[in-house]
């Protein structure tokens, strides 16, 4: 059975702190790129999980005086729940402790050894259990990890090494001819001149005890940046079911921030080659979430208050995924969160915006048609122009889609919105409603910015999909939002209150 399923995945988290803002960032673009492609008629296969191996668990296992299973069982629901209250719409959940993860790293590591890609070495240098890495000089100031600041560990280990530098010409070779491999370009220029330096071998064990068994050799575990990395074929059946592995594998796209491209984009691929698994289609590394000017973190420099929760609590899940979607620039840039931009966003787009118009139209449309959506028979240039535009943003935001570029796509379709209210304020249909031998056109006006609102319900469903859902219903509309909606003449129409109630600024 051929690849038939748009396969993406979020990095697994660990499970040492419970999830933030930042860490639920990658979840929810990935989410809305998941629901994209399933409003597109695609089968999707959405991965994500947690990572609850390696020697961070362990020390705050510890820490908290627990066994380090009960530690990460007592964790890992804090994800699932959060990605539940966020909507996200995920297939498969994995947790690196599951049987069905542990089985299938075990051959994946013995066909690295058969292909005389493992071999044993003295490790001796530096360790961030923070990063779960292991450093070089540059990457250690005064002492500390320059990415946490916290003070690094000195090993010297005997370890398993892959040889990742037998790889590096085929790595170059990849990034030549796929320059798509890796996005954005400040990602890929950077990886490409570490390919470009020259690979060294790099270990993949380590002398801890919470891991999984190194094959053949009990004594060490698996690094877990490798065992982690092969959650993305693991839970799609490594191993285990040869018909889904197929179905699914390659990745379309594999989402995170920046932080981890060496891993995703140099060490996972040279690891598949090894394997002659196919590669994945993108790697996308994304900039960072800051707030006061800093990355934010778990425990990290840019610790931030705000909880998902809370802010989910206030201005609802729809404003929230809409925030961090289009309200914040996904990219390679860095891009700062702050609850005075979540609220000026929510009340500028949302409550004036889509909601506005949603009002407007379903008011009118109650009050002139006694509630039934009039036909648009009398429409003229700018009716048949503005329902042209909203029917022309699907193929304008896909294109900005498949680049992943997911803020972009969002202004395509707010630009609909914008029309569409700048329309209603240039028709004044609340005006020509006054003259009886106009209502044909106050029909047709309020005919299209209704059909207009069909086509915005579908388009913005993958990011508001409770809102766009209640939308379509008050539009009169059986089912799911779809794509080209048909004209909804005649469907009766609810008003119900806001879509987006308007919400006190913050103190
Ligand atoms: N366990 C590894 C990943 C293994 S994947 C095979 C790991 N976990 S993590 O918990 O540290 O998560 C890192 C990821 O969380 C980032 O790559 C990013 O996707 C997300 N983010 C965490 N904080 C973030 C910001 N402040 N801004 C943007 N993304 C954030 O690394």
């Amino acid at each position: 059975m051929p690849k038939d399923t748009f396969y993406i995945t979020t990095p697994i988290y660990y499970v040492n702190a419970i999830p933030h803002v930042g860490s639920a960032y990658t979840t929810i673009v990935a989410d809305v790129i998941a629901r994209w492609h399933r409003l597109h008629g695609e089968k999707v296969h959405f991965l994500t999980g947690v990572d609850e191996h390696g020697a961070k668990q362990q020390k705050s296992a510890e820490e908290a005086g627990v066994d380090t299973q009960t530690y990460v069982d007592s964790m890992a629901p804090h994800f699932r729940e959060l990605w539940q209250a966020l909507n996200i719409s995920n297939d498969d959940f994995i947790r690196t402790t599951e049987e069905r993860h542990k089985r299938a790293v075990v051959p994946f590591i013995e066909q690295l050894q058969a292909n005389d890609d493992v071999y044993t070495a003295r490790y001796e240098g530096w360790y961030c259990v923070r990063c779960e890495e292991f450093k070089t000089d540059a990457d250690v100031v005064d002492g500390n990890c320059s990415i946490h600041g916290t003070p690094v560990e000195w090993l010297a280990e005997d370890n398993h090494f892959f040889r990742l530098s037998k790889y590096n010409d085929r790595l170059i070779e990849l990034y030549e001819t796929t320059p798509d491999f890796l996005q954005p370009k400040r990602a890929y220029n950077e990886m490409y001149a570490l390919l470009k330096q020259g690979l060294i071998d790099t270990p993949i064990s380590r002398r801890i005890k919470w891991g999984i068994p190194f094959p053949g050799d009990p004594e060490q575990v698996v690094y877990v940046w490798v065992e982690a990395l092969t959650n993305y074929i693991t839970a799609i059946g490594y191993e285990r079911d040869p018909v889904m592995f197929e179905r699914i594998w390659p990745a379309d796209v594999h989402l995170m921030a920046k932080e981890i491209v060496r891993f995703h984009a140099v060490i996972w691929p040279a690891m598949l080659m090894s394997l002659e698994l196919p590669l994945p289609k993108h790697v996308f590394a994304h900039g960072w979430l800051l707030a006061g000017g800093e990355k934010i973190s778990k425990s990290g420099r840019g610790i931030t208050d705000l909880q998902p929760r809370e802010l989910i609590a206030t201005y609802g899940v729809d404003a929230y995924r809409y925030h961090f979607t289009h309200g914040i620039k996904f990219g390679g840039d860095d891009a700062s969160f702050s609850l005075e931009d979540l609220h000026a966003r929510y009340t500028a787009d949302l409550v004036n915006g889509l909601g506005n118009l949603a009002s407007r139209t379903l008011a009118m449309i109650d009050r002139y048609f006694d509630g039934k959506i009039p036909d648009a028979g009398a429409a003229g240039e700018p009716e048949v122009d503005l329902l042209a535009g909203a029917a022309g943003a699907d193929a304008v935001a896909s294109a900005r889609m498949d680049a992943f570029e997911v803020t972009q796509a969002f202004d395509a379709i707010w630009d609909v919105v914008r029309r569409a209210n700048q329309y209603l304020v240039e028709r004044e249909p609340w005006k020509l409603a006054k003259d009886e031998a106009q209502m044909p056109l106050v029909g047709a006006v309020l005919a299209t910015t209704a059909h207009v609102l069909a086509y915005l319900a579908a388009l913005l469903s993958p990011v508001m999909p409770d809102a766009t859902q209640e939308l379509w219903s008050r539009l009169g509309y059986d089912g799911a939002p779809s794509l080209n909606p048909p004209s909804p003449a005649g469907n009766a129409v609810r008003v119900g209150d806001a879509l987006f109630p308007r919400i006190e600024a913050p103190a």
